[in-house]
C-alpha cells in the first residue's frame, strides 16, 4: 500500500511517503518514495528549547510546501489539465467546503496555501494518511491532525491517527536492505528499500526522547503495556536542561555527547583544588537515581540539580570541568538506563529489546545497551541514528502496520479511536 505520514508533535515539520507490501509478524517490506524533514531547531534556540506556538506557525507554513516536495520525489505530483474550473469548489461539495474551511479555521496560512495549491494536482495514488495524534505539543499537534484531516477529505482516503511513541518503537525494527533500482516514474531512481525485523515475544522497549523516558512491554504486536515512566523529568529533557547550565545550545543531547567524548579521549582530569576538596576524589561524580530501586521507573531531575549546584559552587566553569561535567553526566544517564533496562529484560525474560526516541541516537548509549542485551541473551534493535529523532517515515511505517492489522474499515473517518495504539498523555486528541 502507498501511505502519507505526517509527524508535527514538536519542532520537526515531517512528510513522508512510503510503499508497503506483506503482513506483520511475516514480511513487511517497506519502500521510501520520500522522507522530507524540516526541522525548527535554529529558530528554538533562542529560546533554549522548543516555543508551542512559533511550532505551530511553523509547521503551519511549511506543511504544504513540504508536501509537495514529498508528492514530487516520490513521482506522485501531477498537475490537473487546465479547466476553466481550477477552484477547489471543483473537488469538494459546498458542504465539505465549509467543513475544510471549519478545519483549518485556525491556520488561516495554510488554509490559503491549502485552497491554492491542492485543487491544482491530482489526487495521488494514496491508500491512507497516518497523523501523529499525540503525544507532543498541543497547538503543533493539531496543524498536522487538521491539515491530514483536511486531505483526507478532500482525497477520500481513511485517516490513521498513530501514536508517536510507537512510531519510535517501529523507527528502531526498521532493517536496511540493498537500495532498490526501480524505474519508479520513468525515472530510473535508487529507492531506500527496509523490511521490518522479525522479532520474538516478549519484547521490551525503551523510550527515550525529549518528553518520555517509558519501559514498555509488548507480548504481541500492538499490545502495549507501559512497565515504568519517568517520574519527573524525561531523559532527553535532563539532556536539554543540564547543557542549559553548561552554558550549551539547545538540544543538549548532542552537544553534551560530543563534550563528554572529548573527555573521554583526553581523559581529563580536573585540576580545580576547590572542587577536589568537595568531592574528595579528581572526578566529579554524580548521584544515579533509582538505579537499586526496585521498580521499573526513573528519575532524572535530580542529577541535574546536582549538575546546577557543582556548578553554583565552582569558582569558574571552565572548558575542562564542562567537558568532565558532560562526561559524568552522560556515565550516569546511560549506567542508570541501562541497568533498569536490563533488570525489565530479566524480570519479564525477553526475548527482544527495541530502542527508539531521539536519545537512542546517543552513541554511548547504544554500546552499553548493545553489550547488556548480548549478556541477556536477548536481540537488539536500535533505530538508525537519523531515525531517532522525529520523523514522518515511522508515523508512515506504523499507519501501515495498523492498515495491514486492522483494516481499513477501521479507520472510518467518524471513528478515530480505532488504532491500538498506546494511550498515554494527550495521545487521544481525535
Ligand atoms: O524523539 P525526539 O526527536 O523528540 C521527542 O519526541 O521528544 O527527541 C529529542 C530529544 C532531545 O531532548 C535531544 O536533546 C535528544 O533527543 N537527543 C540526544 C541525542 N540526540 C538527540 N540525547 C542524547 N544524545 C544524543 N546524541
Ligand atoms: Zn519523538
Amino acid at each position: 500500500m502507498k501511505i502519507l505520514g505526517i509527524e508535527t508533535s514538536c519542532d520537526e515539520t515531517a512528510i513522508s511517503i512510503i510503499e508497503t507490501e506483506g503482513k506483520i509478524g511475516e514480511s513487511f517490506d517497506i519502500k521510501i518514495l520520500a522522507n522530507e524533514i524540516l526541522s525548527q531547531i535554529s529558530l528554538h534556540k533562542e529560546y533554549g528549547g522548543v516555543f508551542p506556538m512559533l511550532a505551530k506557525r511553523e509547521h503551519s507554513k511549511n506543511l504544504m510546501p513540504l508536501l509537495l516536495k514529498a508528492l514530487k520525489e516520490s513521482g506522485f505530483l501531477k498537475l490537473k489539465i487546465k479547466s476553466s474550473k481550477s477552484k477547489i469548489e471543483e473537488n469538494l461539495s459546498t458542504y465539505e467546503l465549509k467543513n475544510l474551511q471549519t478545519l483549518l479555521g485556525r491556520e488561516p496560512e495554510l488554509l490559503e496555501q491549502f485552497e491554492k495549491e491542492i485543487p491544482k494536482i491530482e489526487k495521488p495514488p494514496l491508500m491512507a494518511i497516518a497523523v501523529t495524534k499525540g503525544p507532543g505539543l498541543e497547538p503543533a499537534l493539531w496543524t498536522g491532525i487538521n491539515f491530514a484531516k483536511a486531505l483526507s477529505a478532500i482525497w477520500n482516503i481513511p485517516l490513521i491517527p498513530i501514536n508517536h511513541m510507537e512510531g519510535h518503537i517501529f523507527a528502531g525494527l526498521l532493517q536496511k536492505c540493498e537500495p532498490l533500482i526501480t524505474n519508479h516514474q520513468s525515472l530510473v531512481t535508487d529507492v531506500m528499500s527496509y523490511k521490518l525485523s522479525v522479532i520474538s515475544f516478549p519484547v521490551i522497549a525503551l523510550l527515550v526522547s525529549g518528553g518520555h523516558t517509558e519501559l514498555i512491554e509488548m507480548k504481541d504486536w500492538f499490545d502495549y503495556k507501559i512497565l515504568g515512566a519517568t517520574r519527573d523529568d524525561a531523559v532527553g529533557e535532563a539532556f536539554d536542561k543540564v547543557a542549559r547550565i553548561l552554558g550549551l545550545p539547545y538540544p543538549g543531547g548532542p552537544e553534551i555527547s560530543n563534550l563528554a567524548e572529548t573527555a573521554r579521549l583526553k581523559e581529563l582530569r580536573i585540576m580545580n583544588y576547590e572542587l577536589r576538596k568537595e568531592s574528595e576524589t579528581e572526578k566529579i561524580k554524580l548521584p544515579r537515581p533509582m538505579i537499586h530501586s526496585g521498580d521499573f521507573d526513573f528519575s532524572f531531575s535530580g542529577i541535574k540539580t546536582a549538575v546546577l549546584y557543582l556548578v553554583k559552587k565552582l569558582p569558574e566553569l571552565t572548558d575542562e570541568i564542562k567537558a568532565e561535567i558532560a562526561r559524568e553526566f552522560e556515565d550516569a544517564v546511560v549506567e542508570v538506563l541501562t541497568e533498569k533496562t536490563r533488570r525489565t529484560i530479566s524480570e519479564t525474560c525477553a526475548q527482544t529489546l527495541i530502542v527508539g526516541g531521539g536519545v537512542a541516537a546517543n552513541k554511548l548509549l547504544r554500546k552499553k545497551l548493545t553489550e547488556m542485551a548480548g549478556e541477556e541473551g536477548a536481540d537488539i534493535f536500535i533505530s538508525e541514528i537519523s531515525h531517532s529523532t522525529d520523523n514522518a517515515l515511522m508515523i508512515a511505517v506504523a499507519g501501515a502496520t495498523h492498515y495491514a492489522n486492522f483494516g481499513k474499515e477501521s479507520f472510518d473517518n467518524s471513528n478515530f479511536k480505532a488504532t491500538g495504539g498506546l494511550k498515554i498523555d494527550n495521545a487521544d486528541l481525535f
